[in-house]
């Protein structure tokens, strides 16, 4: 199960908010884990990408859409991928009708989104990644105990060459253990067959 995209968490009929990610990372890995043979749903924020074929694709909007449809998904998986950039923060209120500009300021209020990561367990591999513009490992390394990841994949965001909308990733990818793998600037497609070669090493160890 692999997810992929930026949600959009509305805010009245023609708004919603979301984050730049581009969905690029998440369908290589889609697409590099059907190369090898798996059976791949990927569950995805809407992209401006092509859908994979060979894949069982799930098109979502929100977080909330994202859980319900990762927690069924997961039921027979050997491995959860969450490549998605879930929105950390959802509007309290969808207005019915649509927001109008007649408050010289306007004060949205946000709740948490429920944390995908943090609530699907089970006895499959979970993979998260972390994309950071400070202190990228130790920031990663938090997450992947917060969540009790078995690795997490950590970009650093502030380089151009690297992270959301780009074609390539320079990411370290961080296991169980503490172990730092510093990878080279890389195709997204490279990044995710160096991922699931650390997936399959999970698997054949268990
Ligand atoms: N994630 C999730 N559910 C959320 C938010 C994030 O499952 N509601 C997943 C992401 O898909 C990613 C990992 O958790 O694999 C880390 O996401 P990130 O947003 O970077 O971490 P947060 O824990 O939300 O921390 P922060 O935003 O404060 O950096």
């Amino acid at each position: 199960v692999v997810t992929a995209g930026g949600t959009q968490e509305p805010l009245d009929p023609v708004r919603h908010l979301t984050n730049r990610s581009s969905g690029k990372m998440g369908y290589a890995l889609a697409e590099a884990a059907r190369d090898r043979g798996a059976k791949v749903t990927l569950v995805t924020a809407p992209t401006a990408l092509l859908e994979p074929v060979g894949v069982e694709v799930v098109n979502v909007h929100t977080a909330q859409e994202m859980l319900d449809v990762v927690k069924k998904a997961v039921n027979r998986t050997h491995a959860l991928i969450m490549a998605a950039a879930v929105a950390d923060y959802r509007p309290v209120k969808i207005s019915e009708n649509k927001i109008k500009k007649v408050m010289p300021t306007l004060t949205l209020e946000l709740e948490k989104t429920p944390d995908i990561l943090g609530t699907v367990k089970g006895d499959f591999v979970r993979v998260g990644f972390a994309a950071e513009s400070q202190n990228l490992i130790e920031n990663a390394r938090r997450k992947l105990r917060q969540k009790q990841l078995d690795l997490i994949v950590a970009n650093d965001i502030t380089v151009t060459d690297s992270g959301f909308g780009a074609d390539t990733d320079r990411v370290v990818i961080i296991d169980r253990e503490g172990k730092v793998e510093k990878l080279p600037l890389l195709p997204k497609r490279e990044v995710a067959d160096k991922v699931l070669d650390r997936v399959v090493r999970l698997l054949t160890k268990t």
